[in-house]
C-alpha cells in the first residue's frame, strides 16, 4: 500500500529541508532579482505574492512533484463530477455545483441535480426581491427591517462573514443579526432591540436537529408570539434553510418558505446554497450571483491551471512544506481589512473541521502531521496584540496577509496607513533586525514567512473567489495527506454526548466518569430539586 512518508518525493523533501533549513529568505531575493515576478500570480481580481517564503526553486519543484504523484488530478475530477469522495458518510461533495454557471447535467445517483439548484436559486431570487422591495410584509402589514439568522458552525460562519465583508453593499433599510451561541444572552441581546412586526427569522440548519439552533429558534418563536400576540402569523416571520423539510414544517414554517439544499453540501461549504440567503437579502440576488461567479472562476482556475500556476495548489503545497517539514503547528490569517474581521473564524472552521484528522482514507493512522491550528485577527490590531510573539518568540508561524487595494472614498489616508502597515510587517518578519552576530533582546531574527493576497477591491465577486481559493487549498492538502476532508466525527461525538448528558440529568446515572459526574451534580443543583 502507498505510504506517503516513504515515497521518493517525500524523502527528497526531507533532504531538501535539511539542506535549506538555514537559508535566509532575503538571500533568495538577492540571488534572483526576478523572484517576485516568478513567485506571484494573478487570478481574476486576486493577486498572490508567495515570494517571501523559505522555499527555493528546488523545493517548489519537488513540492509540485508531490502533488503530481498524489491522487490530486483524479480526486479533483471526482469531486467536481459528483463521485462519492466523502466515504464515511457515503456522499458526493458538490459545493462547486452550487456555483456552476456552466451548461449541462450533473448526475448524482442517476439524477441531474442542476434543475434543483436552478429552482432554489430562483426561489432565493423571488424571496430576496420581495423582502428587499417591501412587497413581503409581516403580520401587521409592515415591511421587514431586521433579519435574524439562527444557525451555528457552517450555518452561521459563512453568511455572517460574507454579510459583514460586503456591508457596504447592504440594503440601506435592512439590518442583519446572527445568533449562534446556545448561551441565552446571545439571543436575548439581539431580541431586546427588535420589533416582532418587522423581524424575519431564518432558521439555518442543514439537519434541523442541532440542539443550539433549535433551542434558539424556539426561544425566538416564543418571544415572537409573546410580543406579537398568539394569533400573529408565525409563517410570515420564520423561514428555514435546511435539507430537512419535514422537521422545518413541523416547527411551523410554511412549505414554500423552506429553502432546500442537499446532503451533498457540507455545512462548512454551504454559504453558496440556501444557507447564503442572508447574503442575497443583504446585497441583492445579483450580488449573490456575483459571489457565485467569483467562486466559479476560481473553480475553473483550480481545474485547468497547471499546478505550477495554480493558486490553491501552490498555497496548499507551501502549507505542507511548513507543517510537515518545518514543523509549523499553526497558521495565522491576518486580514488588513476591518470588513474581513470574521474571515479568520470562517477559515478556522473550514480548515480545522476539514483537515483535523489522524486516520487516512485507508483507515490507517497517519504518521505525519495534518491540518494546522488556524487562527488570527485583523491587522493592524494584531500588531498590538500577538505580533510580538511572531517577531521574537520561539514559534514558527507562517502568515497569510490579506487586503484589498481600493480605498474607501474619503478614507484614502486610513487605507494608505493600513496597507503600508501590512507591507512593513511582512517585510519586518522576513528581514528581521539582526545585523549579524549574536541575537540580543533588541533584535528580531527575521526569516519568518508570509504570503500576501491582494484583492483589487472587496467586491462580492472577489470575495467568492477568495473563499473558493481557501476551500480548494484545504482540499488539496487533504488529498495529499490522504484524509477525508468532508466528515467531522469528532464534532458528532460532542453532539451525541451533550444529548446523553442532558437526557440523563435526573437519573443520577453512574455512566460517566467521576469528574463529569461530580460536575454534573453541581449543575443539577441549579436546575433540579
Ligand atoms: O460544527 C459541526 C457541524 O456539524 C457543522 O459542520 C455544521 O455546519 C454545524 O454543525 C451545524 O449543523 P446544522 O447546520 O445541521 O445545524
Amino acid at each position: 500500500m502507498f505510504h506517503l512518508t516513504r515515497s521518493v518525493t517525500w524523502q527528497a523533501l526531507e533532504r531538501l529541508h535539511a539542506e535549506t533549513a538555514n537559508d535566509r529568505i532575503r538571500d533568495y531575493f538577492a540571488a534572483d532579482p526576478e523572484r517576485f515576478d516568478k513567485m506571484s500570480l494573478r487570478v481574476g481580481g486576486l493577486f498572490l505574492d508567495y515570494s517571501k517564503h523559505q522555499v527555493s526553486e528546488d523545493v517548489l519543484d519537488t513540492l509540485i512533484e508531490l502533488a503530481e504523484h498524489s491522487a490530486l488530478v483524479q480526486r479533483r475530477a471526482q469531486m467536481f463530477s459528483g463521485d462519492i469522495i466523502n466515504v464515511t458518510e457515503n456522499r458526493p461533495v458538490l459545493h462547486t455545483a452550487l456555483r456552476t454557471l456552466g451548461e449541462g447535467p450533473l448526475m448524482v445517483d442517476g439524477k441531474d441535480v442542476m434543475p434543483e439548484i436552478q429552482r432554489t436559486r430562483e426561489q432565493i431570487q423571488r424571496f430576496s426581491d420581495a423582502v428587499r422591495s417591501g412587497e413581503w410584509t409581516g403580520y401587521s402589514g409592515k415591511r421587514i427591517t431586521d433579519v435574524v439568522n439562527i444557525g451555528i458552525g457552517g450555518s452561521d460562519l459563512g453568511p455572517n462573514m460574507a454579510c459583514r465583508a460586503l456591508l457596504k453593499y447592504r440594503h440601506p433599510d435592512l439590518s442583519f443579526h446572527f445568533v449562534s451561541n446556545v448561551d441565552g444572552t446571545h439571543i436575548q441581546k439581539v431580541l431586546n432591540r427588535l420589533d416582532p412586526a418587522t423581524t424575519l427569522f431564518i432558521v439555518s440548519t442543514k439537519t434541523f436537529s442541532t440542539q443550539e439552533t433549535l433551542l434558539n429558534a424556539k426561544t425566538a418563536r416564543r418571544w415572537f408570539l409573546e410580543n406579537a400576540g398568539e394569533d400573529a402569523d408565525v409563517g410570515a416571520h420564520f423561514i428555514a434553510a435546511s435539507t430537512n423539510k419535514t422537521a422545518a414544517m413541523e416547527f411551523g414554517i410554511r412549505e414554500e418558505n423552506v429553502f432546500e439544499f442537499w446532503a451533498w453540501v457540507g455545512g462548512r461549504y454551504s454559504m453558496w446554497s440556501s444557507i447564503g440567503l442572508p447574503i442575497a437579502l443583504s446585497i441583492g440576488f445579483d450580488g449573490f450571483m456575483e459571489l457565485l461567479e467569483g467562486a466559479y472562476e476560481m473553480d475553473q482556475h483550480f481545474l485547468k491551471a497547471p499546478f505550477r500556476d495554480n493558486m490553491p495548489v501552490l498555497m496548499a503545497l507551501i502549507g505542507i512544506w511548513y507543517i510537515n517539514f518545518h514543523g509549523a503547528e499553526t497558521h495565522a490569517i491576518v486580514p488588513y481589512d476591518q470588513a474581513l474581521h470574521q474571515l479568520p473564524s470562517f477559515l478556522q472552521q473550514l480548515d480545522m473541521e476539514s483537515n483535523g484528522k489522524s486516520v487516512d482514507i485507508f483507515n490507517q493512522p497517519v504518521d505525519y502531521k495534518t491540518g494546522p491550528i488556524v487562527w488570527g485577527q485583523t491587522g493592524s490590531n494584531g500588531q498590538h496584540a500577538f505580533f510580538q510573539l511572531l517577531h521574537q518568540g520561539t514559534r514558527y508561524v507562517p502568515i497569510d496577509f490579506i487586503a484589498s487595494l481600493k480605498p474607501e472614498p474619503g478614507f484614502e489616508d486610513h487605507h494608505f496607513a493600513l496597507l503600508t502597515n501590512m507591507l512593513a510587517q511582512a517585510n519586518a518578519f522576513m528581514e528581521g533586525s539582526q545585523k549579524g552576530g549574536q541575537l540580543d533582546p533588541y533584535s528580531c531574527p527575521g526569516n519568518r514567512p508570509s504570503s500576501t493576497l491582494l484583492l483589487d477591491e472587496l467586491t462580492p465577486k472577489n470575495l467568492g473567489a477568495l473563499i473558493a481559493l481557501y476551500e480548494h487549498k484545504v482540499f488539496v492538502q487533504g488529498v495529499i495527506w490522504n484524509i477525508n476532508s468532508f466528515d467531522q466525527w469528532g464534532v458528532q461525538l460532542g453532539k451525541q454526548i451533550a444529548g446523553e448528558i442532558s437526557s440523563r440529568i435526573d437519573s443520577r446515572s453512574q455512566d460517566f466518569d467521576a469528574s463529569t459526574q461530580g460536575l454534573l451534580a453541581l449543575v443539577r443543583g441549579h436546575f433540579h430539586d
